[in-house]
């Protein structure tokens, strides 16, 4: 069987040697020692300062829109992991969908002034598959209409534009560690948060509102978004291996390339930006054609992924407003396996599997 994902498994013998310091210690969790080299660590591989972790991406963009009082409306992509919608409706917060770009999948930042009314508080846009949105455009509208801006930066580890880590653009930007991710711990995630005043009222709210520099005294409303020390442990040990998993993606991506046909091959990559090679979408011409990929890869036990779909204005708690592209393409966009481990034999059996279906 050839999943979509296959979570990276680190060293067996070097996860037990943080074990061993996790069990002599008997520090589980609560801003351990696991936790704070991690976030040193990550904080100089990504390029940011600021980063804190948190128990996965969902709580943590929800310690963002409290971080910074978000309010009413907030502008968003359709074209994402139910998370980024279903977390702002969790929080008493309306989404509002403006639509993305047919290339890059990220939100259509020349669309985002029509759709901000009296009640916009922010912007919610998705580096999708770690494709980086139009973040000038974004920030030059942020700064007009004094909205405050999150990015679902759930795809966007590793990823630099212009030189620089993308996990600095916006007010904060959210990782997500869950274990399909490329940099792993488990489960888990981080805020990148610019200000330091909201990145002290955030740290605080991931520990029930404790001062986080441990006064004891309760500084405000807070939730349990913690990550524990084991989840740290698995972090540590992957992000040593990131060169490698890299290098095995990029491979993978390649094969991807020379051997599918183009006309599958849709996404741009920002010119100035690395990619991450977190995903490989393949999009269809038409849904038919994609449900036809999907039955002949399962008869050769390869199981890609309808990612994203449905579109998240189609969601049965939103008001539904039409968003063509985002429709569109969640009918005909499919994930398919890329992780260290797959080898030329099963890259062929799939790229052959999809040539065959399509008559090539
Ligand atoms: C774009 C996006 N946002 C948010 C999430 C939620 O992440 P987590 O599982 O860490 O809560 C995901 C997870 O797949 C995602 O892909």
């Amino acid at each position: 069987m050839i999943n979509v994902v296959k979570s990276y498994l680190p060293s067996k013998e070097k996860y037990c040697e943080y074990l061993e310091k996790i069990y002599s210690s008997a520090w589980l969790t609560n801003n351990g020692q696991c936790v704070q080299l991690l976030t040193q660590k990550l904080e100089a591989y990504l390029g940011v300062k600021n980063l804190l972790l948190v128990a996965n991406a969902t709580i943590g963009l929800q310690i963002a829109y409290k971080a910074l009082g978000l309010q009413n409306e907030v502008i968003t992509s359709p074209f994402s992991f139910v998370a980024t919608t279903s977390s702002l409706v969790w929080e008493g917060l309306t989404p509002k969908f403006t639509d993305i770009q047919p290339c890059t999948f990220c939100i259509d930042e020349n669309q985002i002034e029509s759709a901000i009314t009296s009640k916009t508080s922010a912007i919610l846009p998705v580096h999708v598959y770690g494709n980086v949105c139009g973040v000038e455009k974004i920030a030059n509208i942020a700064q007009q209409y004094k909205l405050k801006i999150i990015y679902d930066a759930a795809h966007a580890f590793g990823v630099k534009y212009c030189g620089q880590s993308v996990l600095n653009y916006g007010d904060i930007s959210v990782l997500s560690f869950h274990a399909t991710k490329l940099f792993h711990t488990v489960e888990g995630g981080a805020l990148i948060i610019k200000d330091d005043a909201v990145f002290k009222r955030a740290s605080d709210m991931i520990n029930f509102g404790f001062d986080r520099l441990g006064s004891g005294k309760i500084e405000g409303l807070g939730i349990n978004a913690k990550m524990s020390e084991f989840h740290a442990a698995m972090g540590l040990c992957v992000l040593e291996d990131m060169g490698c998993i890299l290098a095995e993606r990029q491979k993978i991506d390649r094969y991807y390339r020379e051997h599918l046909p183009s006309f599958l091959v849709q996404l741009s990559i920002h010119k100035n930006a690395i990619a991450n090679y977190a995903y490989f979408p393949v999009i269809f011409e038409t849904e038919m054609q994609l449900l036809q990929a999907v039955a002949d890869l399962k008869v050769q036990g390869i199981i890609p992924r309808r990612y994203f779909y449905p579109s998240l204005n189609t969601l049965s708690y939103v008001d539904y407003v039409k968003m063509p592209v985002s429709e569109d393409l969640s009918k005909r966009v499919l994930c398919l396996p890329i992780y260290p481990g797959l080898t030329e034999l099963d890259l062929e059996k799939i790229s052959g599997t999809i040539r065959r279906g399509l008559g090539l």
